[in-house]
């Protein structure tokens, strides 16, 4: 398993072998086949002590694996679930390692028309961009009211929305902020691409033109507040994110001269109904026709690397970790 070190705050990442004895208590205990990195699995892996507080730590917020042992008459020995939200990950040992033990309440049966891959290729940056439709189709945004923005379209809860907005029959437009990146956006979905400075407005206007029936956000700062300003009478924004900021520099009138909403996202605590609900959408009807294109597996060995890539903002789409046999 990887494992986050600090001394005398310093952190590093080494690869080390653990005893189960040593995973937290919990009712089911899953043996992990894959993985995956988020923007959470970052800071938690370079010492962010908002996300972990206590190390050393194995990060990893999301698992998909086998049921190795059950004390809950819910899931049998054998069985393929799915792992992720509430602590895993931050200060309980995560899915960057072969066993996690968890409180059954967290565990998800997959659903049968996905592969333990296939799950983690969405994994909570997936679920999340799931929900965020899900939010903005159960609002009452429609295809046949406009295009929806989404931002941080590179990333995985960008790169995801755009997918299943597009499978689902909406006209897409997606936030470019790595200028060669306009084909990728376009082969996941994406109706057109505009770039980051056309999406940020630094004029300080109240309310701009207003272009878009709703938008998915995982950028926060100017980027949002943009959107809100320039979404069309009625429409809705979801809010998931804050990789530019968490700031929202805006006054009240795109919500009292617009009746704009603004819809926040939480994956972390999503009520486990509609968090199944979700799942069986993901595995359904809103299941992404080519996920190859956003996904690039990795091994434990090669996960500092792809790190460092986020951190740089060089990184594209969702990186899968397959755990040893
Ligand atoms: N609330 C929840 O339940 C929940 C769940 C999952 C994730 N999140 C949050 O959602 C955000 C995205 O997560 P992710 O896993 O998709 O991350 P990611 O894969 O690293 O993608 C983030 C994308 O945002 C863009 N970006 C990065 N830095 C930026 C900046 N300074 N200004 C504007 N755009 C920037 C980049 O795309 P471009 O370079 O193309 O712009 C990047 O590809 C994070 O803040 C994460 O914590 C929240």
């Amino acid at each position: 398993m990887v494992v986050t070190q600090a001394e005398d705050n310093k952190f590093s990442r080494q690869i080390t072998e653990r005893n189960i004895d040593e995973l937290p208590d919990g009712d089911v205990l899953v043996r992990v086949k894959y993985s995956s990195l988020n923007y959470k699995d970052v800071l938690s892996a370079t010492g962010n002590r908002g996300v972990t507080k206590k190390y050393p730590h194995t990060p990893g917020i999301d698992a998909a694996g086998v049921v190795e042992e059950s004390q809950n008459d819910k899931f049998k020995v054998g069985e393929e679930v799915i792992v992720t939200s509430y602590d895993l990950g931050m200060n309980t040992s995560g899915g960057f390692g072969q066993y996690i033990r968890v409180p059954s309440d967290w565990v998800v049966t997959k659903p049968d028309n996905l592969s333990l891959r296939e799950s983690m290729i969405y994994g909570t940056a997936g679920f999340t961009a799931a929900l965020s439709v899900y939010r903005l189709v159960d609002f009452g945004v429609t295809p046949s009211q406009g295009q929806i923005l989404v931002s941080g379209a590179t990333g995985g809860v960008g790169g995801i929305a755009v997918s299943i907005l597009s499978k689902v029959g909406y006209e897409v437009v997606a936030v470019n902020g790595k200028k060669d990146q306009t084909d990728y956006l376009l082969e996941i979905g994406a109706n057109d691409v505009i770039s980051i400075e056309d999406a940020t407005d630094k004029s300080d206007k109240p309310l701009l033109k207003a272009l878009w029936a709703g938008g998915i956000d995982a950028v926060g700062g100017d980027m949002l507040a943009t959107t809100i300003k320039s979404i069309k009478h009625g429409g809705g924004v979801t809010c998931c994110g804050n990789v530019g900021s968490h700031d929202l520099p805006l006054n009240v009138y795109p919500f009292i001269l617009r009746g704009v909403t603004l819809m926040g996202i939480d994956s972390q605590n999503c009520p486990m109904p509609t968090r199944t609900k979700v799942w069986q959408k993901i595995a359904s009807d809103w299941k992404i026709d080519r996920l190859e294109p956003i996904t690039t597996e990795v091994a434990l060995e090669e996960l500092s690397d792809r790190i460092e890539l986020i951190l740089q903002r060089k990184h594209r789409g969702r990186t899968i970790v397959k755990l040893p046999d």
